[in-house]
């Protein structure tokens, strides 16, 4: 399969292109042939100019690559060995929505051919890609499972804005679901990752570790935001505490902060749903999950509170949030914590304006309802700097009273400017 994929005699293709998807194939299409396949055709248009939709790549990431991109099941008619990178969100209860990992099989399968591969990236809970995935695959192509066609489970561990960890830098868990799909899976990313591949001895395995990597955040950083209200209560500054405990050895580094994205406060869900069907109730997961969902709320009422024992007349309070995206350096404001923040303060009858140097604004009305800001209107009774972008790190306490009202607060969710505020009222979890 390798030396046919390799020879351009078989095609490989990444069914997905997302945050995930787009650059395993584009890095995939240096040394095979890929064509690469979503069901939303404006991002394939805008793939086929040599763009990133998602803006996470550079043109020149494009150049030199042997890749058809396509919207166009048909086109999938040609593949061999397929790699699966589609969005597994949860529902509105917090459960696990696998329809598109479901859509995606029920596609595969369609074009599945006696001899083929198929490889999941999606993060699941252990056991989705046998017993969620791998049925729909047979019944849709009428291939037995093993015998016919062969199945492996890959997980992705990119780290959105990390310009560090990249692809072809971080170890790739791979497995198969016989010894013999095993190395050839592992064969086939060791095309393209230098870090290396790590075996894992199962499909299961890989799942699992997948699962509880994102989950060990989610738990360490609802720690930290415990830590953060018990500490605000005492009036201790939570950074300072962080900073002296982490002179020890073994203490673990970590940050309270709002968990948002689709991963870390999703993945938890998965393995909290999963145990639960096996009659465990996942305690200390599903705890670090309410914390860290209560967290934006949290916040806006500190910052209420503290306006209230101003003497400020809520109402007529203006807020400025900072920073809209789910995480530093990225565009990306899916599932971002930052609206939490916004509403409890509108929740209030508090005015609020949002600004952010990477979010769009059509992005952000279609998601949230709210606009972004253009151009600001001072002053504020309150600046809450949500997120620590880049453009946010080297402003000064000048900066910020320029923008302020009289006896204004300074929120300073992750504690970028502790130290460095004098006038203004500083607060910071
Ligand atoms: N984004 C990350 O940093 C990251 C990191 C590690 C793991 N993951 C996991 O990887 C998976 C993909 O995440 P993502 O961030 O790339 O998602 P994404 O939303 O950026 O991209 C998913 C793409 O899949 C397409 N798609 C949806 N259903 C489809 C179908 N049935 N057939 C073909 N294409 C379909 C969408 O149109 C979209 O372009 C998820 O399971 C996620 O948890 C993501």
């Amino acid at each position: 399969m390798i030396a046919d994929l390799q020879e351009g005699k078989k095609k490989l293709a990444v069914i997905g292109l997302g945050y995930v998807g787009l650059p395993i194939a584009l890095e995939l299409a240096r040394k095979v042939k890929v064509l690469g396949f979503d069901i939303q055709d404006d991002r394939v248009e805008i793939m086929k100019q040599g763009k990133d939709p998602s803006n996470e790549l550079l043109p020149e990431d494009f150049e030199g690559c042997d890749i058809q991109f396509t919207s166009r099941k048909e086109d999938l008619k040609d593949a061999s060995f397929y790699i699966v990178a589609v969005p597994t969100p949860i529902d509105e209860h917090n459960q696990p929505d696998l329809g598109p990992l479901l859509s995606a099989c029920d596609t595969v399968g369609e074009f599945l051919d006696e001899g083929d591969y198929v490889v999941f990236e999606s993060t699941v809970y252990p056991g989705c890609t046998e017993e969620d995935c791998v049925p729909l695959l047979e019944q849709r192509s009428g291939l037995k499972y093993i015998e016919q066609f062969k199945v492996g489970f890959s997980p992705e561990r990119i780290n959105p804005g990390d310009k560090v960890h990249t692809l072809t830098t971080i170890t790739k868990v791979t497995s198969g679901c016989d010894p013999e799909s095993a190395e050839l899976i592992a064969r086939l990313y060791e095309l393209i990752i230098t870090a290396g591949v790590y075996r894992a001895s199962s499909i299961k395995v890989a799942e699992a570790a997948k699962i509880i990597e994102n989950t060990q955040r989610d738990i360490n950083i609802a720690f930290m935001n415990e830590l953060s209200m018990i500490f605000n209560k005492m009036d201790i500054n939570t950074f300072e505490v962080l900073e002296a405990a982490g002179t020890k050895w073994n203490f673990l580094n970590f940050f309270p902060g709002l968990v948002g994205g689709h991963c870390i406060g999703v993945d938890p869900y998965y393995l909290a749903f999963k145990s639960r069907t096996f009659g465990h109730h996942a305690r200390i997961i599903n705890s670090g999950r309410d914390i860290n969902d209560g967290m934006g709320s949290w916040v806006a009422n500190q910052g209420l509170k503290k306006l209230v024992s101003l003497n400020k007349d809520i109402q007529s309070c203006r807020v400025l949030v900072m920073g809209m995206t789910f995480k530093e350096n990225v565009s990306d404001i899916r599932n971002s914590k930052v609206i939490d923040v916004v509403n409890e303060f509108k929740s209030f009858g508090t005015k609020v304006d949002v600004v952010d140097p990477n979010a769009s604004s059509e992005e952000v009305m279609k998601e949230y309802g709210i606009e972004l800001t253009a151009e600001l209107t001072p002053p504020y009774d309150a600046i809450v700097v949500a997120v620590n972008h880049d453009e946010y790190l080297d402003l000064t306490e000048d900066y910020f009273t320029s923008i302020a009202a009289e006896d204004a607060l300074l929120m300073d969710i992750k504690g970028i400017y502790r130290g460095k505020i004098n006038k203004l009222i500083y607060w910071s979890l």
